[in-house]
């Protein structure tokens, strides 16, 4: 079959046509892919970022979210059945070896769901992992109608998704970005557009016209560090970070994405019911992979970008 594989760590992905096909083990669920996304993961496995958490060997197939039919059914599965059209993610808990830029996925039958007719197939391909994420860190941050939120990285996968839970919930969403993402963001219910800056300048903002600070901060950019937007949060209120900057102790959650049907359930629903659409920033056929993670890694990110499987 055809797939994106790498042969060492920096190396630039290239796809090969005679990859062995994957069978479907026990609880495993073989998934014909038709569209899949770039994520960070993909970006970070590809630089080799992960050798010490989850040792991965190269050869790799790259790609974790897809969308697409099932093709076969290990023993034991028993919510979908061959033909059926799903869609969800790879797990990210552990070393991949045989991805979803390929023809072909086996994954487990917990990491995906049926895709709603109503949800076009490019979309259903971008959507498992920022949408779970998205809806764990909203569901963490327990928004009440009326309630502030500042969104860091509001332009993004993640971020963008969040933002339009938020609005759903009630709350009232801030979130800093370019001049050109004005219009953006507020299309996704950003009420406030605040020019990016660095923390202090950022902060400065938030509490000019909300002197008490926030109720809640989701910030899904700060990497290795707890989050400096953290000061701008008022006492008591709420922080969630799937970057680990949400730092430690009451109304602080860390997110870590787990395969769960449960919420992609969610996000299925959303995407069909129109709570919340992920725009589209670019699509790039599977043998443009490469181009697909540059993109991701080297541009300004607005959405996400997708990968034409077949
Ligand atoms: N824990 C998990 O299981 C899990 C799952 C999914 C994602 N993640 C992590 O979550 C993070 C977000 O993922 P994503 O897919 O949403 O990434 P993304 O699509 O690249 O979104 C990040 C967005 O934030 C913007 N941004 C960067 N610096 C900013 C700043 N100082 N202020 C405001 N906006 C800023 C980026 O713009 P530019 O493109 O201009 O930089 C981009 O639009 C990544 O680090 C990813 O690894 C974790």
């Amino acid at each position: 079959m055809r797939a994106v594989t790498m042969s060492e760590f920096g190396a630039s992905p290239v796809l090969c046509h005679d990859v062995p096909e994957p069978l479907a083990g026990p609880g495993q669920v073989i998934v014909r892919v038709q569209a899949s996304s770039v994520n960070w993961v993909d970006a970070d496995i590809a630089h080799g970022m992960f050798p010490q958490t989850a040792p991965h060997e190269p050869p790799i197939t790259l790609g974790h979210d897809f969308a697409g039919t099932v093709a076969a059914v290990g023993a034991g599965v028993r919510t979908v059945e061959v033909g059926d059209e799903v869609f969800g993610t790879i797990s990210v808990a552990g070393p991949v070896r045989e991805g979803a830029w390929a023809e072909l996925v086996a994954t487990g039958e917990c990491t995906l769901t049926r895709k709603p007719a109503a949800v076009d197939t490019a979309t259903a391909g971008v959507a498992a992992l920022a949408g779970t994420v998205a809806v764990m860190s909203v569901d963490a941050l327990n928004l009440a109608p009326g309630e502030t939120v500042l969104v860091i990285g509001a332009t993004g996968g993640v971020g963008g998704v969040a933002v339009q839970l938020a609005r759903a919930a009630g709350a009232i969403v801030l979130a800093p970005g370019l001049p050109e993402d004005e219009e953006y963001l507020r299309g996704l219910g950003v009420s406030e557009v605040l020019p990016r800056g660095d923390a202090a300048e950022v902060i400065a903002a938030v509490r000019k016209p909300h002197p008490g600070g926030v109720d809640a901060l989701l910030d899904a950019v700060t990497a290795y560090e707890i989050t400096p937007f953290a000061d701008v949060v008022r006492d008591g209120g709420r922080i969630a970070s799937p970057t680990d900057a949400a730092g430690y102790g009451p109304g602080c959650t860390n997110i870590t994405h787990g395969p769960c049907t449960e919420i992609l359930d969610r996000v299925a629903r959303h995407l069909a019911d129109g709570t919340f659409t992920i725009a589209l920033q670019g699509s790039y056929d599977l043998g443009d992979a490469a181009k697909a993670l540059q993109a991701l890694t080297a541009h300004h990110t607005r959405g996400k970008i997708a990968v034409r499987v077949a």
